[in-house]
């Protein structure tokens, strides 16, 4: 980035704060650039900025309620397990063609799902994308958030990249995705509202084509594992491993599998990752040329 005087590192939904932490440990490597960056977390839960500012002693940083509030100049930002999070809208195929799907009252009073019976002309649009077939009671979900957009708005015009991790496939298709986890237990997306963490995957495509749009150049999806592995986690794991003890080394072993293990069900494989970034930039690390996002049909 040609070292900028000054950058803003910024996290999106940091939640208890550790990646920031683990970032901000790694970076001492480099003083210069801990000397230029200031840090911006962009939180909107209260109790959460309370565990961030725990888990960064030392550390100054800004919070935000959104990525509009963050100054503007050159940023690195960072974003895990932060777009599942946000709103979706689901549409339904019916017979004739797509219809939104709602949340409504039961007969009870209760919260239930329905569908609109007009036509849903945004559905019949983003269906248009997706490979065939398209059977009735198929169900197609898009992110409302018009959070990517401004983050690749944000990098094409003013400088940097973000990171973003999370669960989701690499190609798009239909299904619902959307679940609750209360407690660490999966429950009704509509028995309890706001007392569940509601999430959807995301589609790392509609991501990637939206930043495109907006002028930044998108890299990826890649699966968490292959992006690890290429940044040195094998090597990294290895050489902590060096002056342990048994347990130590059986902890880092499992801790290298967890992330990287790319097995159908682990994280490795579950997780993707994409590098937005400011065109000029060239290729990200982790990355290769070709892994440049293009439409297919372009
Ligand atoms: C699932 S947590 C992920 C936490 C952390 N990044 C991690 O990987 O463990 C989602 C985070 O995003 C925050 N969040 C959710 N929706 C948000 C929004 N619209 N604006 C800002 N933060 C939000 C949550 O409070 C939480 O910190």
């Amino acid at each position: 980035m040609g070292a900028p005087d000054a950058i803003h590192l910024v996290e999106l939904g940091p939640g208890r704060g550790t990646l920031m932490a683990d970032a901000l440990r790694a970076a001492r490597l480099m003083p210069a650039f801990l000397e230029a960056a200031q840090v911006h977390l962009v939180e909107t839960s209260p109790a959460l900025r309370e565990r961030q500012k725990a888990a960064l002693p030392g550390i100054t940083p800004h919070w935000h309620d959104r990525l509009e509030d963050v100054p503007p100049g050159p940023a690195i930002i960072l974003a895990n397990e932060f777009l599942d999070a946000l709103p979706i809208s689901q549409f339904v195929r019916g017979r004739e063609g797509w219809h939104e799907r709602r949340v409504g009252l039961g007969p009870d009073g209760g919260l239930v799902f329905g569908v609109d019976p007009r036509p849903a002309p945004l559905g019949a649009a983003l269906a248009r994308r997706l490979p065939e077939p398209h059977p009735e009671g198929a169900v197609l979900e898009h992110l409302e958030s018009g959070i990517p957009a401004l983050l690749a708005a944000r990098l094409a015009a003013q400088g940097g990249a973000a990171l973003i991790i999370d669960y989701g496939p690499a190609r798009p298709g239909l299904g619902d995705t959307l679940q609750a986890v209360r407690a660490h237990v999966y429950s009704d997306p509509l028995a309890e509202p706001g007392e569940a963490d509601l999430t959807a995957h995301v589609d790392f495509t509609a991501l990637a084509r939206a930043a495109r749009a907006a002028g930044a150049a998108a890299y990826g999806p890649l699966r968490q594992g292959d992006f690890l592995v290429r940044l040195g986690i094998v090597q990294r794991a290895e050489r902590l491993q060096q002056n342990t003890n048994a347990s130590q080394r059986k902890a880092i072993t499992a801790a290298l599998t967890r992330l990287a293990g790319m097995g159908t069900t682990d994280m490795g494989a579950l997780f993707k990752v994409l590098c937005l970034s400011d065109p000029a930039l060239g290729t990200p690390p982790g990355f290769a040329p070709e892994e440049a996002f293009s439409e297919p049909d372009a």
